[in-house]
């Protein structure tokens, strides 16, 4: 039998959106990759996660918009997790600038997609880092109850120069508590925004850079 969908939350309400930038239209200045906004100041709000390496460079912070996906086996299961799809935006100067590193601009530019290539593999498409596929190592309740985990994900392997992506200053996405009511085999999609805190390799970057001047394929 076919899986109905069940669309729960698609939209967040208005109040937890973040608020709008206070940078004025045409203002916007590009920066060098390297250090996108003085990124190399700024800091990880606190967590229980294991920093970075710190041979690694944080290279964009990014936000993710898009919905948790959970499935229910039958009404008594409790929903289990999917995955997840959200578009990308390049939020690196809006956090790099912002006094609050919640807050991030609705101008942020579309930089990629996050989506899964099974049920326990998150992928990153990044335009200009490559196409990263990721394993979750560490997760932290989020600060607020209602927001799903921060997490820590590591690179599974080393065919990009993404070494380590952080899911931070999560909103919304998190399951409701029971089946209840659900079809079962049904997906039940919970409205979610991230911010992706990206480290790569400068080794991998510099690499990149210099296929790319080569006019050698990148990933
Ligand atoms: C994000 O945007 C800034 C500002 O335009 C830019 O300098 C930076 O290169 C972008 N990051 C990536 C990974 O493209
Ligand atoms: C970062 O960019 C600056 C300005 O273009 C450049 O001088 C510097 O060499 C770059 N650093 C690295 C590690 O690429
Ligand atoms: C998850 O939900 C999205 C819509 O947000 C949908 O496009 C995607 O196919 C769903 N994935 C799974 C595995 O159900």
């Amino acid at each position: 039998m076919h899986p109905s969908l069940v669309v729960a939350a698609l939209v967040l309400p208005l109040a937890l959106a973040a608020p709008a930038s206070s940078r004025l239209p045409g203002t916007f200045v590009r920066r060098q990759l390297n250090d996108t906004c003085g990124l190399s100041a700024v800091q990880q709000p606190p967590s229980t996660l294991t920093p970075p390496d710190a041979h690694n460079q944080l290279v964009l912070i990014a936000l993710g918009r898009g919905t948790q996906n959970y499935t229910c086996a039958d009404e008594a299961s409790v929903p289990a997790s999917i995955g997840a799809v959200a578009n990308l935006f390049n939020a690196s100067c809006d956090v790099a600038e912002a006094t609050s590193l919640g807050a991030v601009s609705e101008d942020a530019n579309a930089i990629g997609q996050h989506f899964f290539v099974d049920a326990t593999t998150p992928e990153f498409d990044i335009i200009g880092l490559g196409n990263a596929q990721v394993k979750k190592v560490e997760n932290a309740a989020a600060p607020q109850a209602g927001n799903i985990p921060w997490l820590k994900l590591d690179a599974k392997d080393q065919s990009t120069a993404v070494r380590n992506v952080y899911r931070l200053n999560t909103k919304g996405g998190v399951a409701p508590t029971t089946c209840a009511g659900q079809a079962p085999g049904s997906v039940v999609q919970v409205a979610y925004e991230a911010q992706y805190w990206v480290y790569a390799s400068p080794d991998a970057m510099a690499a990149r850079r210099r296929k790319r001047s080569l006019g050698l394929p990148l990933n």
